[in-house]
């Protein structure tokens, strides 16, 4: 989604932007621009499409020497990505780079209208700029005519604002979208919308709370809340999280699909001890008097929280529901004391999970996150967080993500069983050996990434895919035809296999592609029949199985692990490969597909 990146100081103003901005550009973009203040006077730059566009128009363009500067990639949410509807928005003498949406932007433009301001894009973000020169001619100080704009808006945004008016200052306000504010000793200050830009250049950082806003100048930083300074508490940046290159992989996605074996290790790391679960600073009490359990997410972190439901029923022995974040907000949900509520999310900053984490709080519920991204708004909201660990996940389509959450939803699953008396020591045991597996099963396989390679060419028309599975095979089918749809814009189902027969198999011809997950340790018989009755309709079968299936037009071998949850973790990275191959063979950009964002902070 948009990215933000803003700078104060000596350096050279338009090489840091774009750099920020490259950081920020797996987040999905399709149009970027920046603005430089220096010595009272402003430039500007728009480009639609890739920020090669832009690093094109800016190649002559110097800024080094004192300035400000503020750079945006966007999103489209209001008005098709043209060069007009491009951020920074300008106004007579001042610009404004925004993410999120002004809910009441409409009426806020109708009056402006009224009194006669021109408006030359068709987005909420440039009501901003004319609300605040507005307040100025009005005869506010910049500041003051800055404060009052934000008061008049309702929604969602991270803000920077420029203006000749007050040339040395760069104005900001944040609320339910991420704003980070960094220094370094050398007088320089930094604005972003995640930590990735400011790696190597801030030493320290301030995660803005919602509703804050305030100026930065040269040797300060003024922070105000609803009015109020505020003390400004930096705490160090977090250098551990080192900008992801593609260490000779084609795609970002690729590598992630073969990280996977080695950040599952982390995610266990001194997580499964001898006889026990640890969860970091999380005590026992903290599970006391739970009745249920509602987990709540969106996308793939949806399908992990499906998927991993199974568990907290069946070995846990709690109730257990899964909601997806959109939908819970607005049904206006009983919320009882007695549940934990759970979200999950790769980026902490998606808008859906985090109201709908926000309405479980103010209900009173106990909230525990599991998050990729630490210090991110859902951590920060969340009474106890256990992050996945799996380090950035640049790919738009999530991948070692998705395993990790699996992983440590399981590993939770666990320490609520031994806390509730749900299973016995030696239970215990077999399910420690077998968590001590799962990075070696997800090692990509050479042969079947081979195999999966040149299968990918058999699977590039068609009517559409359906992923079928039963019990957690079924939110991994829902996973693969996401992982599919999202990549290749192929139509993809997941679908339980026994529900295919009571509508879907009307589809079935030469031309419907069924990937079906058969494992062998949980419902093998059951899925088989479910498939053959598709076979018998000529579907065209690409069974994912360690049990020979004569039937199949296409089969992948797997290895046949005796646990379900072991042959889950071998056949998401197989279809994980396979989404990716069929993209590849399309020619598709892999690691930003079109339309989609990476981190999704609108409604
Ligand atoms: C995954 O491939 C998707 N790009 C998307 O569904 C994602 O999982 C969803 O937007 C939720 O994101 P989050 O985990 O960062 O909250």
């Amino acid at each position: 989604m948009c990215g933000i990146v803003g700078y104060i100081g000596e350096r050279e103003k338009k090489e840091f932007i774009l750099n920020g901005l490259k950081e920020l550009e797996y987040r999905g973009y399709d149009s970027a621009g920046l603005a430089v203040l220096k010595d009272g006077e402003i430039t500007h730059f728009k480009a639609v499409g890739k920020l090669e566009n832009l690093v094109e128009k800016t190649k002559n363009f110097k800024s080094e020497g004192f300035g400000l500067a503020i750079g945006h990639t966007r999103w489209a949410t209001h008005g098709k990505p043209t060069e007009l509807n491009a951020h920074p928005h300008l106004g007579e003498f001042s610009y404004v780079i925004h993410n999120g949406i002004i809910e009441n932007y409409q009426e806020l433009k109708k009056e402006l209208q009224e009194k006669g301001v021109n408006f030359i894009s068709q987005t909420d973000s440039e009501v901003i700029v004319h609300l605040f020169e507005e307040n100025l001619k009005n005869g506010k100080e910049p500041f003051e005519a800055f404060e009052e704009t934000i008061k008049l808006l309702k929604g969602a945004y991270a803000i920077l604002l420029i203006t000749k008016a007050d040339p040395k200052k760069i104005f900001f306000a944040k609320n339910l979208v991420p704003l980070i504010v960094g220094k370094n000793d050398e007088d320089e200050i930094f604005f972003s919308s995640s930590d990735a830009p400011l790696i190597g250049f801030a030493d320290e950082v301030i995660y803005l709370n919602d509703k804050d806003y305030g100026y930065a100048q040269k040797g300060e930083i003024a922070l105000f809340s609803e009015g109020i300074k505020q003390e400004t508490l930096f705490k160090p940046l977090n250098i551990g999280k080192l900008s992801a290159q593609k260490d000779g992989y084609r795609f970002f996605m690729e590598k992630e699909i073969y990280e996977q074996s080695a950040v599952s290790s982390e995610t266990i790391m001194g997580r499964v001890a001898k006889d026990d679960i640890v969860l970091e600073d999380i005590e026992d009490d903290f599970f006391a008097d739970i009745k249920e359990i509602t987990i709540c997410a969106c996308g793939t972190s949806y399908h992990a929280a499906l998927a991993t439901s199974y568990l907290f029923e069946r070995v846990s022995k709690i109730k257990t529901t899964v909601e997806i974040a959109s939908e819970f907000r607005y049904k206006e949900p009983l919320l009882l004391k007695d549940t934990l509520f759970v979200v999950i999310s790769q980026s902490g900053e998606t808008a859906d999970t985090l109201q709908a984490l926000k309405m479980a709080k103010e209900a009173g519920l106990k909230t525990l996150s599991i998050c990729n991204v630490d210090n991110s708004s859902i951590v920060r909201l969340s009474d106890k967080t256990l992050l996945t660990r799996a380090g950035i996940e640049k790919g738009v389509a999530s991948t070692k993500a998705f395993t990790t959450q699996v992983l440590l939803l399981w590993i939770l699953s666990l320490k609520l069983a031994l806390l509730r008396g749900a299973i016995d020591k030696e239970y215990f045991h077999k399910e420690r050996k077998i968590i001590s597996k799962v990075p070696e099963v997800l090692k990509v396989d050479e042969k079947i990434h081979e195999k999966i390679r040149r299968l990918s060419k058999r699977y590039l028309h068609g009517h559409g895919f359906f992923f079928i599975g039963r019990d957690i095979f079924f939110p991994l089918a829902l996973e693969g035809a996401l992982k599919l749809k999202e990549i290749s814009y192929l139509h993809a189902e997941g679908y339980p296999a026994g529900e295919m027969k009571h509508g879907p198999i009307a589809l079935a011809d030469s031309e419907l592609f069924t990937v079906a997950l058969m494992p062998k340790s949980l419902l093998y018989d059951k899925v088989k029949s479910n498939v053959e009755e598709l076979s018998a309709r000529d579907a065209t079968i690409l069974a994912l199985s360690p049990l020979e299936f004569e039937i199949a037009d296409d089969f992948i071998k797997t290895k046949g692990y005796d646990h379900p949850m072991l042959e889950f973790f071998e056949m998401s990275v197989i279809v994980q490969l396979l989404a990716l191959e069929i993209s590849v063979r399309l020619g598709n950009d892999v690691d930003m597909p079109r339309n989609l964002a990476k981190s999704v902070t609108v409604e």
